[in-house]
């Protein structure tokens, strides 16, 4: 795991909402791992008193379940889900620009538009600040990204208005708050948004993020919204319209 693991010294209470547990037993130590891991980071309190989650981890990674939908087949990011998506208009390609050659993926969610600009030849640094999400995208990254080319895909578990002082500035921040709630997402299976929403909300701060990454960004910060919304902030430099998102553009340079 890119997320350091320390080793439990005793059996952490119980996370509440979630449980982490072994798919068998050659697999305990290290769900006992996870959860004293998970039980050091500053969870969401309160979310919901009755466990809601299910995190398991399998020799194939983790997956994740919500007890609350149990018609859902559990989560896992698998290399199907990760690949090249290839499409004639690649608009995400299109608004981070020709000359981008870094870029800071400041909201990774699961990960799909990470590995997109992973694979587009990009040096990504995705940051994602819930725990839950970001040890999943980090068991992906383990697994899916060869270790030659690790150093190109780096994951760091924060927010990301702390972070952006920290890093090197990169070309290109990448914005994908999560969507006003509506219908009409595309970009995420119908499983991966209920579950992302369950865990993470609304992403309320999202137009704060956007100011702060103005001011870091080496070249445009691109954010990602649905079609039938407005933008994030005042009005973009440049505009990348699907039939269900537009990516607007914000030039710093
Ligand atoms: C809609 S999801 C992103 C989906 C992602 N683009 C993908 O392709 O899978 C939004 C994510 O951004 C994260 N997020 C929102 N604001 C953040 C912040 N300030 N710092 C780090 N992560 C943030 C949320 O926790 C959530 O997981």
């Amino acid at each position: 795991m890119h997320q350091s693991l320390s080793k439990p010294e005793s059996r952490p209470a119980p996370l509440g909402w979630l449980e982490v547990v072994a798919a068998d037993s050659s697999m305990d130590q290290a769900a006992r791992e996870l959860e004293t891991h998970l039980q050091s980071l500053p969870l969401p309190q309160g979310r919901d008193r009755s466990c809601r989650f299910i995190l398991e981890v399998g020799r194939c990674g983790l997956s994740l379940q919500d007890q609350s939908q149990p018609q859902m087949r559990p989560l896992r990011l698998d290399a199907v889900g990760m690949r090249r998506r290839f499409s004639g208009r690649d608009l995400l390609a299109r608004s981070i620009g020709r000359r981008c050659r870094s870029v800071v993926d400041a909201t990774a969610g699961f990960g799909r538009d990470a590995f997109h600009l992973f694979h587009l030849g990009k040096r990504v640094i995705a940051i994602e600040r819930s725990p839950v999400v970001a040890v999943m995208l980090a068991d992906a990254i383990d697994r899916l990204v060869p270790s030659a080319r690790s150093d190109s895909l780096q994951l760091i578990c924060d927010d990301a208005r702390r972070r952006f002082t920290q890093c090197d500035p990169p070309d290109v921040i990448y914005l994908d708050p999560m969507f006003p709630d509506r219908q009409g997402r595309s970009a995420l299976a119908g499983k991966e948004l209920q579950i992302l929403r369950a865990l993470v909300g609304d992403d309320e701060d999202a137009g704060g993020l956007l100011h702060v990454a103005r001011s870091v960004a080496l070249q445009r910060v691109v954010v990602k919204r649905p079609a039938w919304a407005g933008p994030l902030g005042s009005v973009p430099d440049l505009e990348y319209r699907g039939r269900a998102v537009r990516y607007d553009a914000y030039l710093t340079a």
